[in-house]
């Protein structure tokens, strides 16, 4: 996304990528955008897939207590809406994107150092079997959380924020049309679910399990069973089945590096933080991060300005916290922790009766999970 907005601009990119193609268009990662992230893919003129097959929700459903209740997002947030597209489609379209703009992507090419990165940063890459150098004006790390970019910077300049959550999700994604039209986060005494989808026929589900669960324990019939029962509700909705496509195990973390910025590297994405999936802002937060820089690059380039260059790590970071504040409270509200007593578990029963009771909390949900706004356009 930034090397295509920068191109847009007449700056030009080089981007490495460690897997390759193949791999990236078809891993299952995320699959909710923000409505600022649809709308930048749209005005961007990326967004022409995403308006055709994207599933614009207005509302996501809470259920406790063997009910449901909605949040209306619309209502609540003056018309807002999500947008439902694979992070993998996403990918596909920015490609697609670059490779016919001419765009430089070198695939299968792994960053092993950064350099220079006071003066005139490099970096040193492996590619096709030779070890290459690129000389650059800037280093954008989007190199993700196990990157080397955040590494490079200095110990002591840089600082960790962490909480290890005690336990993971389960997910699935399976061949089974889904059982409802917008997302439901379920609260139960075995744990948390969530209902989510990728098409008309392909449901995403998952469900809170131990961080150390063995997914080979759990046959398909176990995960349909579990999810049943705490999806059930009073008035006797059913969840159905089907094949399960694919499998797997998502640890929870919250975590996030400061500054973000080191002479002329910056970090973006999960190369500088975490958020645990259960607010679907991953992928949201590193595009606003893609804002920023892209602004404070076409500011230095169009006319010599480096102040917002100077003020990406705190700019940044003034969204990074109050997003990680949502993803931490929706986590916390939704899962059962291990040893919980009475008293956390009332409190919790206490907290959804109350934002889906109280209009002032409802909104705060929503203006979140819809997505805070920008202070600037991205140009
Ligand atoms: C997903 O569809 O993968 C998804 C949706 C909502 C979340 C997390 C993941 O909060």
């Amino acid at each position: 996304m930034l090397s295509h907005l920068l191109h847009l601009q007449g700056i030009e990119s080089v981007v490495l990528e460690s897997r390759s193609q193949e791999y990236i268009e078809q891993r299952v990662r995320a699959g909710v955008l923000e409505e600022g992230t649809a709308d930048l893919m749209i005005e961007s003129g990326v967004g022409a897939r995403l308006q055709r097959e994207g599933l614009i929700h207005h509302g996501i459903e809470l259920r406790f207590g063997g009910a449901g209740h909605r949040i209306d997002f619309a209502d609540l947030t003056g018309g807002k809406s999500i947008t439902v597209y694979a992070q993998h489609e996403v990918i596909k379209d920015l490609v697609a994107a670059r490779a016919a703009a001419g765009g430089k992507i070198f695939f299968e090419a792994e960053a092993v150092s950064v350099h220079d990165l006071d003066t005139q940063p490099k970096i040193r890459f492996q590619h096709g079997g030779a070890t290459e150098t690129l000389d650059c004006d800037f280093i954008a790390g989007c190199d993700g959380f196990h990157g080397i970019c955040r590494n490079a910077i200095p110990p002591e300049v840089l600082r960790i924020h962490e909480r290890v959550y005690p336990f993971a999700w389960l997910g699935i994604l399976a061949k089974v049309k889904p059982a409802s039209d917008e997302l439901i986060y379920t609260y139960h005494d075995r744990g948390f679910s969530l209902l989510s989808m990728r098409s008309p026929e392909i449901s995403r589900l998952y469900l809170q399990c131990d961080p150390d669960e063995n997914i080979a324990e759990w046959s398909d019939d176990r995960i349909w069973t579990e999810l049943r029962t705490r999806m059930a509700t009073r008035d006797g909705w059913m969840l159905a089945d089907g094949p399960i496509l694919q499998k797997g195990i998502t640890p929870m973390r919250s975590f996030v590096a400061e500054p973000m910025r080191h002479g002329k590297m910056f970090l973006l994405g999960d190369a500088a933080h975490i958020v645990p999936p259960t607010g679907a802002k991953g992928l949201n937060l590193a595009v606003a991060d893609v804002r920023v820089l892209t602004r404070s690059l076409l500011d230095f380039y169009r006319h010599g300005a480096t102040s917002g260059l100077d003020h990406y790590s705190d700019t940044c970071l003034r969204r990074v916290w109050k997003v990680q504040r949502f993803s931490w409270w929706m986590t916390s509200m939704l899962h059962r922790f291990p040893n919980e007593d009475s008293f956390q578990h009332q409190l919790h029963l206490a907290e959804l009766d109350y934002v889906t009771s109280s209009r002032a909390q409802a909104t705060a949900l929503a203006e979140n999970y819809v997505g805070l706004p920008f202070d600037e356009p991205y140009s």
